[in-house]
């Protein structure tokens, strides 16, 4: 039998690969290429809550001609103590591919190692590689090749940002990374982008990080799990996107933000609602890059 191909994290598939998972989101998209996932049922683990994630796996397989089965922690026998290895092996006698959203990255390495189905990421709080699959599409489709390019990221040193740092290595653009020193990106992911020559530069200023970029991204000072709340409002306050801040990035750099976003926090509303602004197409875009995901883990 051969392995199955599991989309876990970008660091985890060649460059090569991950081109073509996005020229055919692209392809699928633009209506060049149509693929069938008829008779494929795609499970869908949430362990954490979800917008964008649940609704675009759901609508994209619905599209794709597939099916889906959504199942929360409270509905299932996970919730009750049943191993996320035996979850994995029951599931994979009756569906195609499982997609989770978990706290802790070892389940979804757990659930990879013992479904004999494709196992996607859907967020751990570690990383969220269909986000940047879907960041990487939305920026070259208003700006053209990312190769190159410079990606201020500003805010939290969290999951998005180690997905940023992987992607930089893979689709080969520099990232400057903003974050207090508390709330730094984890050290294994560093080391990871120095062993692979990723430019990587890391600063606690964000006007630094801004100046002269291409892409300016942040993210919740919040996310999902957190418990510090105020103490992370404190840290994250001097990292606030503001307009002063998008005037130092290029005249023609975007803003991004996975969502959910909140106005006032970590980036003002003049800025996530104005004209640099790409959120409502890096949002409908998670449906394109997604479907070029499911395509190649199923196809
Ligand atoms: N960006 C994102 O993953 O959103 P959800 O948490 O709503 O899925
Ligand atoms: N960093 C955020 C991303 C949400 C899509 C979180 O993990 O909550």
């Amino acid at each position: 039998m051969t392995a199955p191909k599991h989309f876990l994290d970008l660091h985890k598939l060649d460059a090569q690969t991950l081109h073509a998972i996005l020229a055919l989101g692209s392809d699928i998209k633009s209506g060049r290429k149509s693929v069938s996932l008829a008779g494929k049922t795609l499970a869908l683990i949430f362990e954490k809550p979800s917008t964008r994630t649940r609704v675009s796996f759901e609508v994209g397989m619905m599209q794709l001609g597939g099916n889906v089965v959504v199942m929360d922690d409270n509905g299932s026998q996970l919730g009750r103590g049943e191993t996320v290895a035996d979850t994995a092996r029951v599931l994979s006698r009756y569906v195609d591919a499982i997609m989770i959203r978990t706290d802790d990255p070892a389940k979804l390495d757990e659930l990879a190692r013992h479904a004999t189905v494709p196992v996607i990421n859907g967020l751990t709080d570690d990383s969220h590689p269909c986000q940047l699959m879907a960041d990487v599409m939305t920026y070259e489709e208003h700006r053209g090749s990312i190769r190159g390019k410079k990606v201020a990221w500003v805010g939290d040193g969290n999951n998005m940002a180690a997905s940023f740092v992987h992607a930089a290595g893979r689709f080969g653009f520099s990232l400057a990374l903003a974050t207090p020193e508390e709330l730094a990106l984890d050290g294994a992911v560093l080391r990871w982008a120095e062993s692979e020559g990723v430019d990587v530069t890391v600063t606690r200023d964000a006007d630094v990080a801004c100046a002269g970029a291409d892409l300016v991204v942040t993210d919740t000072w919040v996310s999902m799990g957190d418990k510090d709340s105020d103490r992370r409002h404190a840290l994250l306050k001097p990292y606030q996107v503001d307009a002063r801040r998008m005037t130092l990035a290029n005249a023609d750099a975007v803003f991004m933000h996975c969502l959910p976003a909140h106005r006032d926090e970590e980036v003002t509303a003049d800025v996530i609602d104005g004209p640099q602004s790409v959120i409502w197409d890096e949002a409908e875009n998670r449906l394109h890059a997604q479907k070029g995901i499911l395509a190649w883990c199923m196809g």
